[in-house]
């Protein structure tokens, strides 16, 4: 056995909270004396972080582990290992379909890693989709320098919604908030370490309700909170749902100046028929009303959205009911999604609407989320807004950024560099990003 570092390549799949636990488990590995490789050609050990979200994102996993089959075939050390929510839900049969798979470790057992890791190098095929009672964040290693000024933070986990189209409750649990003081301290050290942004995460993030020193704290009073921190400039949080949008925290947006005016607020349908088959357990109408008082907080927010498109019972009137909500609100981002029966969700036994009308539908609302999108980013010209550096650009001289509302932006400027914060003037609307120049400058 050679003492050189071994290489760990992680490949992630699915939402936010999947990269956020993705940097923990590298760093978990790194504690082991891993480090981390783009190259799975030069990977002692590879990981993938799965998502069970949709069928084409949980069937990619299979396709992938079997083009890792000639870097195994090359280098029979190599360790092959599934996380995330595939792992969650599917873990015996990964391990009985695909003999090239050496370990499976679900969604809430991160901290089990690197031992799980040991015992497959004894020839073990470890397995752990246990839900265990403590908390996976408390036993990893604690976060080390992160190099750069945007970084995400989960606060919670899981879901007890169970809208009957979705399998997150079933592959992260139960909903759990992590206490006040242990994101305080988190968000501490990142912010020492240069971060200047934080997206705090959870499935249900506005659900949040964390120990805090006198009683559970809501996600309004948390971000009030971490405010409070010198040095941390903004704070964003996703995913959020309709019913959870406390008055408090709808307040902050109107009040505190480091929350950026962007909430993405999934509404899946615009059809109360439809709305109520997926259990979301709240009308259009809630809908459109939360909207205006969170309007009548921040005027300038921008909005985004979920939408799923050919949910089993869908009529043509429900489709124009989502049309018209989608209308009515005028979103500056949304996504949108053809329904994927999930096993073991309620939707999944009941009969789909035909694949070409869902289809046509899903076209329908794309083409208009693309239009607002699109207006959206064009209104922003001629404005001046804050925008965080990350990365150089293309361009010689070109750095991009983040706008308060999210957009991508670029400047040719002197003095920039990753982490500054900087007033811009927009003058340009690109197909993906805008442009501007330094306000004042
Ligand atoms: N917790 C978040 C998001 C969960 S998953 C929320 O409550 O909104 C992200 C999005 O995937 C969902 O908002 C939904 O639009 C979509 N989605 C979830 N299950 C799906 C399914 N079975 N088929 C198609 N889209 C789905
Ligand atoms: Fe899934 Fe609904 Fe929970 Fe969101 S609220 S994670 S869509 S069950
Ligand atoms: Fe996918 Fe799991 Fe996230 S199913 S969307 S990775 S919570």
């Amino acid at each position: 056995m050679s003492d050189a570092p071994k290489k760990l390549h992680i490949k992630t799949y699915g939402c936010q909270m999947n990269v956020y636990d993705s940097e923990r488990m590298a760093e978990a590995m790194g504690a082991k004396g891993y480090t981390l490789t783009d190259d799975p050609a030069e990977a002692d050990m590879v990981l993938l972080n799965t998502c069970h979200i949709r069928e084409k994102a949980a069937e990619k996993v299979y396709s992938d582990l079997g083009r890792l089959r000639p870097f195994k075939e090359a280098k029979p050390d190599l360790k092959i290992g599934v996380a995330g929510c595939v792992a969650q839900a599917e873990g015996t049969e990964i391990m009985r379909r695909m003999p090239l798979v050496d370990l499976v470790v679900g969604s809430q057992n991160y901290h089990r890693l690197p031992e799980m890791a040991e015992a497959a190098a004894r020839g073990e095929r470890p397995v752990d989709t246990e839900f265990p009672a403590e908390d996976k964040f408390d036993l990893l290693p604690e976060r080390p320098v992160q190099g750069r000024p945007s970084a995400f933070l989960t606060v919670q986990e899981g879901c007890d919604k169970f809208c009957a189209f979705c399998v997150v409750p079933y592959t992260r649990g139960a909903e759990i908030s992590r206490p006040v003081s242990r994101i305080l301290a988190e968000a501490r050290k990142l912010v020492d370490k240069g971060v200047r942004e934080i997206t705090l995460l959870g499935q249900n993030v506005n659900g949040y309700h964390g120990a805090g020193e006198d009683g559970d704290w809501g996600l309004g009073r948390l971000v009030r909170e971490l405010a409070r921190i010198d040095g941390l400039e903004r704070i964003r949080y996703t995913t959020s749902h309709p019913n959870d949008m406390a008055d408090d925290l709808i307040a902050a947006h109107g009040a505190e100046p480091k929350l950026m005016p962007y909430l993405h607020l999934p509404v899946q349908s615009g059809s109360d028929r439809v709305l109520k088959a997926m259990n979301r357990k709240h009308t259009a109408e809630d809908y459109l009303r939360l909207i205006e008082r969170i309007r009548a907080a921040r005027p300038d927010i921008l909005l985004s959205s979920d939408f799923i498109a050919g949910f089993p019972g869908e009529t043509d009137q429900d489709h124009r009911d989502t049309i018209a909500l989608i209308e009515a609100v005028g979103f500056g981002m949304a996504y949108s999604f053809k329904y994927s029966p999930r096993p073991g969700t309620p939707a999944a036994g009941r009969e789909g609407v035909p694949a070409e009308v869902a289809d046509a539908r899903l076209h329908e609302l794309q083409a208009l989320i693309t239009r607002q999108q699109r207006a959206a980013q064009d209104s922003m010209v001629g404005r001046e807004v804050g925008v965080l550096f990350e990365k150089p650009g293309r361009l010689p001289g070109q750095w991009v950024g983040k706008s308060d509302y999210l957009h991508a932006v670029h400047v040719a400027a002197e003095g920039l560099a990753p982490g500054v914060l900087a007033r811009v003037r927009i003058t340009e609307s690109g197909p993906n990003s805008l442009g501007g120049a330094l306000a004042g400058g």
